[in-house]
């Protein structure tokens, strides 16, 4: 994708027009998380399709829908659903409705997701913070030509999930009187879920937790200086760990189950942050 700029001055003045809401904090809801967008108020829900440029999901339980609303009187965008690199999109894809948000105003990102426990000490259904990433995917959105309208060609990543949004949610967690531990999220392309022989790697690599989204778009948020918090939800033991076969259908039904958990805290933190 070339002009990569220009389609997000587009797709953002397309979206400002459907709304007068000017969010500057965006939420991305990840496989089975979706819930949170329907609390909110006075909303308009864009369709992907209908956004000019923005990529399409093609995975059951991401409906793609980016809706634009209020949470406890604060404008947010949500986006429900989010396409990913295994589905065949090119990582500039992949973080282009990240550009477009950056485009519309947002300061503040919450990116949120399903993921495999890889630490033994994470529970089924549990929500993690990512305090820090490991981007095993072969793929990074910035490299090849930089344009400096969106960043600098080399940019800092030394705090890539912001200390002061996981402190914000960890009193937000403490609120709600829930445990809410920390964890190095860590990317690999997919779809294909991981060998137990592959998790142990990881593990030794410093990672507790393994997914397939959400790197990309930290790493193109940072690089137009947007402040992420990572919130993942464990929605299997990793590969080698639980004794029954993953698939698809605990990750959409263990996000289900943790979906008000997860919805309350969003709300919480979205509060904290006006
Ligand atoms: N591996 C990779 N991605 C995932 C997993 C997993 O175990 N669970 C949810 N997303």
């Amino acid at each position: 994708m070339t002009d990569t700029f220009e389609k997000a001055v587009a797709a953002a003045g397309f979206v400002a027009r459907r709304t007068v809401l000017r969010p500057k904090i965006a939420i991305v809801l990840g496989s089975g998380l979706g819930a949170f967008a329907e609390q909110l108020e006075g909303s308009a829900a864009i369709g992907f399709a209908e956004i000019p440029h923005f990529p399409q999901s093609t995975v059951p339980g991401h409906s793609g829908k980016l809706v634009i609303g209020l949470v406890s009187g604060v404008p947010v965008a949500v986006m429900q659903g989010r396409v990913h690199a295994y589905e065949g999109y090119s990582s500039e894809e992949v973080t282009f409705p990240v550009r477009v948000l950056g485009r519309m105003g947002v300061k503040t990102l919450v990116l949120t997701n399903a993921a495999g426990g890889i630490n033994e000490g994470l529970k089924q259904g549990q929500l993690v913070l990512i305090s820090d990433h490991i981007n095993f995917s072969g793929r990074n959105p910035v490299s090849g030509p930089n344009d400096e309208r969106f960043g600098p060609r080399f940019f800092d990543m030394s705090e890539a999930y912001s200390a002061r949004l996981r402190e914000l949610a960890h009193e937000a967690a403490r609120a709600m009187e829930f445990r809410l531990d920390e964890g190095v999220y860590l990317s690999v392309l997919g779809p294909s879920f991981e060998t137990p022989a592959e998790i142990r790697a990881f593990r030794a690599l410093g990672a507790d937790l393994v997914g397939m989204s959400t790197v990309q778009e930290t790493i193109v948020a940072r690089h137009m200086g947007i402040e992420v918090l990572g919130i993942s939800c464990v929605t299997n033991l990793a590969a080698g760990i639980q004794k029954e076969p993953l698939s698809h259908e605990e990750v959409m039904e263990t996000g289900r189950a943790a979906e008000t958990q997860l919805a309350g805290l969003l709300r919480s933190v979205v509060e904290r942050l006006a």
